[in-house]
């Protein structure tokens, strides 16, 4: 008999039910874990995931396949939903303020030395989404975008599922992987939108969380690799 291991993850009911059904359709046995009951203080956290889809062993690499896929054309679809300028904005204020809450929680638990950076990434998301509330279009056109560099740490990592026990490593990494998230979300909403202000200002977002994902990289690199 096959041992269960973990195939994959999923955002949310509805990813999880499509999930379901794929691999129903394959007959792949499964099981998805809801992340649910670990949840931190009833907090949402931000893409920590839903639930875990776990297959036997033998199905490991055809149930990643099936995942994938699922996931890909449910993020296609999700992107296309957004497709007033209302919506994108409600959208992206409540992201940002899912990753100011994040930001405190991640403070809350870290020393003091890390602290201070989580607090003031906290308040930066908090500005994003204040920026977002009031968004001022004339202002757009003076603000230069530059590319920011990372360290490519981010494109290396799995994505980190949030519990209550994760270690420092982990919560940094987590914030790297919604750093990356929430960049690629504002890429592709300057790529859906027509006016090109409100292009300006979601690259001008998506710039500013390449920035956080850097700042957390180097920290991640001082700090967890080169201890080995
Ligand atoms: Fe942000
Ligand atoms: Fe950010």
């Amino acid at each position: 008999m096959d041992r269960w291991v973990k195939a994959g993850v999923v955002e949310n009911r509805f990813e999880g039910d499509r999930v379901s059904q794929a691999l129903d359709e394959t007959q792949i046995p499964f099981l998805i874990k809801s992340f649910l009951d670990t949840a931190y203080d009833g907090l949402y956290i931000p893409q920590k995931g839903w639930g875990a889809v776990m297959v036997p062993e033998g199905f490991r690499d055809e149930a990643e396949k099936v995942i994938s896929e699922v996931k890909r054309s449910f993020r296609k679809e999700e992107e296309m939903s957004l497709n007033s300028m209302d919506e994108i904005l409600r959208f992206a204020i409540r992201k940002e303020a899912d990753a100011a809450a994040f930001y405190h929680m991640a403070a809350d638990r870290s020393n003091p030395g890390v602290r201070k950076t989580f607090e003031e990434l906290a308040k930066e998301e908090e500005g994003h989404k204040e920026k977002l509330e009031v968004l001022d279009l004339k202002k757009i056109d003076q603000i230069e975008l530059k590319e920011v560099k990372g360290l490519g740490l981010s494109e290396m990592m799995e994505d980190v599922p949030y519990s209550p026990e994760m270690s420092y490593a982990d919560l940094l990494r987590m914030a790297i992987k919604n750093e990356e998230k929430s960049q690629h979300l504002y890429t592709s909403s300057a790529k859906i939108v027509k006016e090109p202000k409100l292009e300006k200002l979601f690259l001008i977002l998506a710039q500013e969380e390449s920035k956080h994902k850097v700042r957390l990289e180097k920290i991640y690199d001082e700090e967890i690799l080169k201890e080995f």
